[in-house]
Protein backbone atom coordinates (compact mmCIF):
# COMPACT_ATOMS: atom_id res chain seq x y z
CA UNK A 1 0.00 0.00 0.00
CA UNK A 2 0.75 3.82 -0.74
CA UNK A 3 3.24 5.49 1.67
CA UNK A 4 2.74 9.46 2.18
CA UNK A 5 6.34 10.88 1.86
CA UNK A 6 5.47 14.55 1.54
CA UNK A 7 2.18 16.78 1.18
CA UNK A 8 2.76 16.17 -2.79
CA UNK A 9 4.11 12.55 -2.95
CA UNK A 10 3.24 8.79 -2.49
CA UNK A 11 5.58 5.94 -2.11
CA UNK A 12 3.65 3.49 -4.30
CA UNK A 13 6.37 0.95 -4.79
CA UNK A 14 6.83 -2.75 -4.24
CA UNK A 15 8.67 -4.52 -1.06
CA UNK A 16 10.11 -8.08 -2.71
CA UNK A 17 11.11 -9.99 0.41
CA UNK A 18 12.00 -13.13 -0.98
CA UNK A 19 14.08 -11.79 -3.86
CA UNK A 20 17.44 -13.68 -3.37
CA UNK A 21 18.87 -12.90 -6.64
CA UNK A 22 18.49 -10.34 -8.96
CA UNK A 23 19.60 -9.74 -12.64
CA UNK A 24 19.60 -13.84 -13.14
CA UNK A 25 22.21 -15.34 -11.05
CA UNK A 26 24.08 -12.33 -11.11
CA UNK A 27 24.02 -10.58 -7.70
CA UNK A 28 22.77 -11.95 -4.50
CA UNK A 29 20.05 -9.86 -2.58
CA UNK A 30 20.38 -11.50 0.89
CA UNK A 31 17.59 -8.48 2.16
CA UNK A 32 15.34 -8.79 -0.53
CA UNK A 33 14.65 -5.56 -2.63
CA UNK A 34 12.25 -3.10 -3.26
CA UNK A 35 11.58 -1.78 -6.23
CA UNK A 36 10.06 2.20 -5.36
CA UNK A 37 7.89 4.38 -7.45
CA UNK A 38 6.20 7.51 -6.80
CA UNK A 39 2.85 9.08 -7.62
CA UNK A 40 3.50 12.84 -7.15
CA UNK A 41 0.21 14.85 -7.13
CA UNK A 42 -0.21 18.68 -8.16
CA UNK A 43 -3.00 20.26 -10.50
CA UNK A 44 -1.41 17.59 -12.73
CA UNK A 45 -0.44 14.06 -11.34
CA UNK A 46 2.40 11.82 -12.53
CA UNK A 47 3.61 8.60 -11.61
CA UNK A 48 7.65 8.08 -11.70
CA UNK A 49 8.61 4.28 -12.52
CA UNK A 50 6.87 1.01 -12.10
CA UNK A 51 7.78 -2.33 -10.98
CA UNK A 52 9.16 -5.47 -11.64
CA UNK A 53 7.09 -7.40 -14.13
CA UNK A 54 5.61 -10.45 -11.62
CA UNK A 55 4.21 -7.46 -9.80
CA UNK A 56 2.61 -6.02 -12.25
CA UNK A 57 -1.08 -6.72 -11.18
CA UNK A 58 -0.46 -6.13 -7.44
CA UNK A 59 1.15 -2.98 -8.77
CA UNK A 60 -1.83 -1.45 -10.73
CA UNK A 61 -3.90 -2.72 -7.65
CA UNK A 62 -2.64 -1.16 -5.40
CA UNK A 63 -2.09 2.07 -7.15
CA UNK A 64 -5.96 2.17 -7.93
CA UNK A 65 -6.52 2.32 -4.35
CA UNK A 66 -4.69 5.66 -4.40
CA UNK A 67 -5.78 7.50 -7.73
CA UNK A 68 -8.09 6.61 -10.14
CA UNK A 69 -6.11 5.66 -12.90
CA UNK A 70 -7.25 8.26 -15.59
CA UNK A 71 -5.91 11.02 -12.88
CA UNK A 72 -2.27 10.40 -14.18
CA UNK A 73 -1.49 12.70 -16.23
CA UNK A 74 2.12 12.01 -17.01
CA UNK A 75 4.11 8.45 -16.48
CA UNK A 76 8.01 9.33 -16.04
CA UNK A 77 9.95 6.77 -17.00
CA UNK A 78 13.60 7.15 -15.15
CA UNK A 79 15.20 4.35 -16.68
CA UNK A 80 13.86 1.23 -18.78
CA UNK A 81 15.50 -1.31 -17.23
CA UNK A 82 12.16 -4.60 -16.45
CA UNK A 83 12.89 -3.69 -12.70
CA UNK A 84 11.42 -0.34 -13.10
CA UNK A 85 9.37 -0.30 -16.22
CA UNK A 86 8.00 -3.95 -15.65
CA UNK A 87 4.25 -3.54 -14.73
CA UNK A 88 3.81 -0.32 -17.44
CA UNK A 89 2.22 -3.08 -20.45
CA UNK A 90 -0.11 -3.88 -17.25
CA UNK A 91 -0.55 -0.09 -16.57
CA UNK A 92 -0.64 0.74 -19.93
CA UNK A 93 -3.83 -1.76 -20.89
CA UNK A 94 -5.89 0.94 -18.22
CA UNK A 95 -4.40 4.12 -19.29
CA UNK A 96 -2.71 3.79 -23.46
CA UNK A 97 -2.49 7.25 -23.99
CA UNK A 98 -0.60 8.79 -20.92
CA UNK A 99 2.08 10.34 -22.00
CA UNK A 100 5.45 8.93 -20.96
CA UNK A 101 8.15 11.25 -20.14
CA UNK A 102 12.15 9.46 -20.49
CA UNK A 103 15.44 10.29 -22.56
CA UNK A 104 15.95 9.07 -26.16
CA UNK A 105 17.70 5.63 -25.28
CA UNK A 106 14.34 5.00 -22.77
CA UNK A 107 12.65 4.67 -25.97
CA UNK A 108 15.09 2.42 -27.58
CA UNK A 109 14.97 0.51 -24.64
CA UNK A 110 11.54 0.25 -23.96
CA UNK A 111 10.48 -0.17 -27.37
CA UNK A 112 12.85 -3.10 -27.42
CA UNK A 113 11.55 -4.70 -24.62
CA UNK A 114 8.00 -3.91 -25.01
CA UNK A 115 6.97 -3.89 -28.83
CA UNK A 116 5.00 -0.61 -28.13
CA UNK A 117 4.35 2.43 -30.24
CA UNK A 118 3.49 4.21 -26.39
CA UNK A 119 3.11 7.92 -26.48
CA UNK A 120 6.49 9.07 -26.08
CA UNK A 121 8.07 12.51 -25.14
CA UNK A 122 11.77 12.57 -25.22
CA UNK A 123 13.51 14.78 -22.53
CA UNK A 124 16.82 16.21 -22.07
CA UNK A 125 18.81 17.53 -19.35
CA UNK A 126 17.35 20.68 -18.27
CA UNK A 127 14.43 20.15 -19.75
CA UNK A 128 10.68 21.08 -17.44
CA UNK A 129 7.33 19.48 -16.63
CA UNK A 130 5.05 21.73 -15.05
CA UNK A 131 2.14 19.71 -12.65
CA UNK A 132 0.80 23.03 -11.67
CA UNK A 133 2.93 24.61 -8.58
CA UNK A 134 5.33 22.43 -8.86
CA UNK A 135 7.35 21.20 -11.90
CA UNK A 136 9.57 18.55 -12.79
CA UNK A 137 13.23 18.65 -13.91
CA UNK A 138 14.86 15.90 -15.87
CA UNK A 139 18.53 15.33 -15.56
CA UNK A 140 20.10 12.55 -17.80
CA UNK A 141 22.27 10.25 -15.98
CA UNK A 142 23.94 8.21 -19.27
CA UNK A 143 25.80 4.73 -18.18
CA UNK A 144 24.29 5.30 -14.00
CA UNK A 145 23.92 2.94 -15.16
CA UNK A 146 22.55 2.27 -18.27
CA UNK A 147 22.49 4.38 -21.11
CA UNK A 148 18.90 5.36 -20.77
CA UNK A 149 19.04 6.27 -17.39
CA UNK A 150 17.84 9.73 -15.76
CA UNK A 151 17.12 11.48 -12.50
CA UNK A 152 13.76 13.80 -12.00
CA UNK A 153 14.17 17.03 -9.49
CA UNK A 154 10.68 18.07 -7.92
CA UNK A 155 10.84 21.90 -7.29
CA UNK A 156 9.00 22.99 -4.42
CA UNK A 157 9.30 19.50 -2.41
CA UNK A 158 13.50 19.42 -3.49
CA UNK A 159 13.63 16.02 -3.96
CA UNK A 160 15.58 13.68 -6.54
CA UNK A 161 14.17 10.88 -8.08
CA UNK A 162 17.50 9.27 -8.48
CA UNK A 163 16.07 6.28 -9.73
CA UNK A 164 19.14 2.61 -9.80
CA UNK A 165 21.58 5.52 -8.29
CA UNK A 166 22.12 5.63 -4.63
CA UNK A 167 19.62 2.58 -4.27
CA UNK A 168 20.55 -0.69 -2.17
CA UNK A 169 18.81 -4.24 -2.49
CA UNK A 170 17.37 -3.88 0.79
CA UNK A 171 13.47 -4.74 1.50
CA UNK A 172 12.69 -2.92 4.61
CA UNK A 173 9.26 -1.54 6.27
CA UNK A 174 11.17 1.34 7.53
CA UNK A 175 11.05 3.30 4.50
CA UNK A 176 13.27 6.03 5.73
CA UNK A 177 17.37 5.72 6.13
CA UNK A 178 17.31 7.04 9.55
CA UNK A 179 14.93 4.74 10.41
CA UNK A 180 16.97 1.53 8.88
CA UNK A 181 19.09 -0.62 10.04
CA UNK A 182 22.20 1.14 9.81
CA UNK A 183 24.59 -1.74 9.55
CA UNK A 184 22.56 -3.35 6.90
CA UNK A 185 21.86 0.28 5.00
CA UNK A 186 25.85 0.38 4.48
CA UNK A 187 26.67 -3.05 3.97
CA UNK A 188 23.53 -3.23 1.07
CA UNK A 189 24.30 0.71 -0.21
CA UNK A 190 27.97 -0.20 -0.55
CA UNK A 191 27.71 -3.46 -2.10
CA UNK A 192 25.47 -2.38 -4.35
CA UNK A 193 27.63 0.07 -5.36
CA UNK A 194 30.89 -2.49 -5.85
CA UNK A 195 28.98 -4.75 -8.22
CA UNK A 196 27.09 -2.19 -9.77
CA UNK A 197 28.37 0.72 -10.27
CA UNK A 198 32.30 0.82 -9.74
CA UNK A 199 32.93 0.29 -13.63
CA UNK A 200 30.94 3.92 -14.23
CA UNK A 201 33.32 5.42 -11.04
CA UNK A 202 34.35 8.66 -13.05
CA UNK A 203 30.97 9.06 -14.68
CA UNK A 204 29.58 8.91 -10.97
CA UNK A 205 31.96 11.91 -10.05
CA UNK A 206 31.22 13.86 -13.11
CA UNK A 207 27.37 13.80 -12.73
CA UNK A 208 27.48 14.69 -8.79
CA UNK A 209 29.33 17.23 -9.25
CA UNK A 210 26.76 18.58 -12.24
CA UNK A 211 24.16 17.77 -10.21
CA UNK A 212 26.06 19.69 -7.53
CA UNK A 213 25.97 22.68 -9.87
CA UNK A 214 22.26 23.46 -10.16
CA UNK A 215 22.84 24.54 -6.68
CA UNK A 216 19.30 22.78 -6.54
CA UNK A 217 17.83 22.20 -2.58
CA UNK A 218 18.27 18.99 -1.61
CA UNK A 219 15.45 17.71 0.70
CA UNK A 220 15.32 13.90 0.10
CA UNK A 221 16.64 11.76 -2.48
CA UNK A 222 14.42 9.21 -3.51
CA UNK A 223 15.67 6.27 -4.84
CA UNK A 224 14.72 3.28 -6.92
CA UNK A 225 15.51 0.47 -4.62
CA UNK A 226 15.84 0.32 -0.73
CA UNK A 227 15.66 3.40 1.61
CA UNK A 228 14.88 6.96 0.57
CA UNK A 229 17.36 9.21 2.29
CA UNK A 230 15.83 12.16 3.87
CA UNK A 231 18.09 12.65 7.03
CA UNK A 232 20.94 13.95 5.70
CA UNK A 233 20.73 13.26 2.55
CA UNK A 234 23.78 14.55 1.06
CA UNK A 235 25.59 11.86 3.19
CA UNK A 236 24.86 9.22 0.48
CA UNK A 237 26.55 11.26 -2.30
CA UNK A 238 29.58 11.89 -0.17
CA UNK A 239 29.35 8.14 0.32
CA UNK A 240 29.72 8.18 -3.33
CA UNK A 241 32.08 10.90 -4.45
CA UNK A 242 34.64 8.92 -2.13
CA UNK A 243 33.95 5.12 -3.40
CA UNK A 244 34.17 6.88 -6.51
CA UNK A 245 37.50 7.90 -6.07
CA UNK A 246 39.54 4.92 -6.63
CA UNK A 247 37.88 3.87 -3.38
CA UNK A 248 40.41 1.43 -0.63
CA UNK A 249 40.64 0.35 3.02
CA UNK A 250 43.77 -0.90 4.46
CA UNK A 251 43.04 -4.37 3.91
CA UNK A 252 44.28 -7.23 1.45
CA UNK A 253 41.72 -10.03 0.69
CA UNK A 254 42.75 -13.15 0.28
CA UNK A 255 40.92 -15.21 -2.38
CA UNK A 256 41.14 -19.08 -3.85
CA UNK A 257 39.28 -22.18 -4.35
CA UNK A 258 41.26 -25.71 -3.40
CA UNK A 259 40.72 -29.32 -4.25
CA UNK A 260 42.67 -31.23 -1.31
CA UNK A 261 43.76 -28.28 0.95
CA UNK A 262 47.07 -27.73 -0.35
CA UNK A 263 46.47 -23.99 -1.92
CA UNK A 264 43.99 -23.85 1.25
CA UNK A 265 47.29 -24.28 3.36
CA UNK A 266 48.85 -21.84 1.34
CA UNK A 267 46.44 -19.17 1.60
CA UNK A 268 46.44 -19.58 5.50
CA UNK A 269 50.44 -19.47 5.89
CA UNK A 270 49.97 -16.31 3.46
CA UNK A 271 47.74 -14.71 5.73
CA UNK A 272 49.72 -15.61 8.42
CA UNK A 273 53.20 -14.11 6.65
CA UNK A 274 51.14 -10.42 6.28
CA UNK A 275 49.30 -10.29 9.89
CA UNK A 276 53.54 -10.84 10.84
CA UNK A 277 54.94 -8.39 9.06
CA UNK A 278 51.25 -5.99 9.38
CA UNK A 279 49.82 -6.06 12.35
CA UNK A 280 46.68 -3.41 11.54
CA UNK A 281 45.97 -4.37 8.18
CA UNK A 282 42.46 -5.80 7.92
CA UNK A 283 42.99 -9.52 6.12
CA UNK A 284 40.48 -11.36 4.94
CA UNK A 285 40.11 -14.86 3.45
CA UNK A 286 37.59 -15.96 1.47
CA UNK A 287 36.71 -19.45 -0.84
CA UNK A 288 35.27 -18.70 -3.29
CA UNK A 289 33.78 -21.96 -3.87
CA UNK A 290 31.46 -21.67 -0.63
CA UNK A 291 31.22 -17.90 -0.44
CA UNK A 292 28.89 -15.76 -2.28
CA UNK A 293 30.48 -14.02 -5.14
CA UNK A 294 28.90 -10.60 -4.88
CA UNK A 295 29.76 -10.64 -1.13
CA UNK A 296 33.76 -10.92 -2.08
CA UNK A 297 33.50 -8.04 -4.51
CA UNK A 298 32.27 -5.73 -2.22
CA UNK A 299 35.78 -6.95 -0.44
CA UNK A 300 37.79 -6.65 -3.39
CA UNK A 301 36.43 -2.91 -3.47
CA UNK A 302 37.36 -2.44 -0.33
CA UNK A 303 40.81 -3.72 -0.82
CA UNK A 304 44.33 -2.17 -1.44
CA UNK A 305 45.49 -5.27 -3.08
CA UNK A 306 44.18 -9.05 -3.12
CA UNK A 307 45.76 -12.63 -3.94
CA UNK A 308 44.08 -14.96 -5.67
CA UNK A 309 44.72 -18.62 -5.50
CA UNK A 310 43.76 -22.01 -7.26
CA UNK A 311 44.83 -25.40 -7.57
CA UNK A 312 46.02 -26.21 -10.99
CA UNK A 313 43.26 -28.23 -12.89
CA UNK A 314 42.97 -29.31 -16.51
CA UNK A 315 45.96 -27.04 -17.32
CA UNK A 316 43.65 -24.39 -16.00
CA UNK A 317 42.17 -22.92 -13.09
CA UNK A 318 39.08 -23.63 -10.70
CA UNK A 319 35.82 -22.51 -12.09
CA UNK A 320 35.09 -20.19 -8.78
CA UNK A 321 38.21 -18.73 -9.49
CA UNK A 322 37.33 -18.45 -12.76
CA UNK A 323 34.31 -16.92 -12.47
CA UNK A 324 35.63 -13.93 -9.67
CA UNK A 325 38.11 -13.14 -11.79
CA UNK A 326 35.60 -12.99 -14.76
CA UNK A 327 33.54 -10.59 -12.51
CA UNK A 328 36.68 -8.53 -10.99
CA UNK A 329 37.80 -8.09 -14.98
CA UNK A 330 34.16 -6.14 -15.74
CA UNK A 331 34.21 -4.40 -12.86
CA UNK A 332 37.15 -2.37 -13.84
CA UNK A 333 38.73 -1.48 -10.40
CA UNK A 334 41.45 0.78 -10.31
CA UNK A 335 44.52 1.68 -8.07
CA UNK A 336 44.84 -1.64 -6.50
CA UNK A 337 47.62 -4.55 -6.28
CA UNK A 338 47.01 -7.88 -6.73
CA UNK A 339 49.76 -11.27 -6.67
CA UNK A 340 48.76 -15.21 -7.55
CA UNK A 341 49.92 -18.15 -5.29
CA UNK A 342 48.36 -21.75 -6.04
CA UNK A 343 49.96 -25.59 -5.27
CA UNK A 344 49.94 -28.32 -7.92
CA UNK A 345 50.61 -31.92 -8.86
CA UNK A 346 51.78 -31.74 -12.46
CA UNK A 347 51.20 -28.85 -14.60
CA UNK A 348 51.06 -25.90 -12.54
CA UNK A 349 49.65 -23.21 -15.08
CA UNK A 350 47.47 -21.76 -12.79
CA UNK A 351 49.82 -18.92 -11.06
CA UNK A 352 50.38 -17.85 -14.21
CA UNK A 353 46.81 -17.83 -15.61
CA UNK A 354 45.63 -15.44 -12.86
CA UNK A 355 48.84 -13.24 -12.96
CA UNK A 356 48.03 -12.69 -16.37
CA UNK A 357 44.49 -11.88 -15.65
CA UNK A 358 44.62 -9.95 -12.71
CA UNK A 359 47.00 -8.09 -14.64
CA UNK A 360 44.39 -8.18 -18.10
CA UNK A 361 42.32 -6.47 -15.14
CA UNK A 362 44.11 -3.62 -14.39
CA UNK A 363 45.69 -4.54 -11.27
CA UNK A 364 49.82 -3.85 -10.11
CA UNK A 365 51.21 -7.15 -9.77
CA UNK A 366 53.22 -7.26 -7.01
CA UNK A 367 55.21 -10.37 -7.94
CA UNK A 368 55.21 -13.24 -10.01
CA UNK A 369 53.42 -15.19 -7.57
CA UNK A 370 53.87 -18.44 -5.56
CA UNK A 371 53.53 -22.07 -6.60
CA UNK A 372 54.09 -25.21 -4.37
CA UNK A 373 54.25 -28.27 -5.92
CA UNK A 374 51.95 -31.34 -4.28
CA UNK A 375 51.09 -30.38 -0.45
CA UNK A 376 53.07 -27.77 1.33
CA UNK A 377 56.21 -29.17 3.68
CA UNK A 378 57.16 -27.16 6.57
CA UNK A 379 59.72 -25.05 4.23
CA UNK A 380 56.91 -24.48 1.72
CA UNK A 381 54.57 -23.38 4.38
CA UNK A 382 57.48 -20.53 5.88
CA UNK A 383 58.27 -19.77 2.31
CA UNK A 384 54.32 -19.10 1.78
CA UNK A 385 54.52 -16.93 5.45
CA UNK A 386 57.63 -14.87 3.65
CA UNK A 387 55.44 -14.21 0.73
CA UNK A 388 52.73 -12.91 2.55
CA UNK A 389 55.35 -10.67 4.25
CA UNK A 390 56.35 -9.37 1.18
CA UNK A 391 52.83 -8.35 -0.06
CA UNK A 392 52.42 -6.52 3.23
CA UNK A 393 55.28 -4.47 2.86
CA UNK A 394 54.58 -3.58 -0.84
CA UNK A 395 52.44 -0.81 0.49
FE1 LIG B 1 17.10 -1.14 -10.81
FE2 LIG B 1 19.00 -0.75 -13.55
O1 LIG B 1 17.58 -1.35 -12.58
Amino acid sequence: MGVKITESVTWVGIRDWELRTFHGEEYSTHRGSSYNCYLVRDEKTALIDTVWSPFDKEFVANLKKEIDLNEIDYIIINHGEVDHSGALLQLMNAIPETPIYCTKNAVTSLKGQYHKDWNFNVVKTGDKLSLGKKELIFIEARMLHWPDSMFTYLTGENILFSNDAFGQHYATEEIYNDLADQCALYQEAIKYYANILTPFSALVTEKIKEVLSFNLPLNMICTSHGVIWRDNPAQIIEKYLSWADNYQENQITIIYDTMWDNTKKMAEAIKKGIRAADSEVVIKLFNAGKTDKNDIITEVFKSKAILVGSSTINNGILSSVAGILEMIKGLAFKNKKAAAFGSYGWGGQAVKIISNLLKESGFELINEGKKVMWTPDENALKECEEFGAQIAKAF
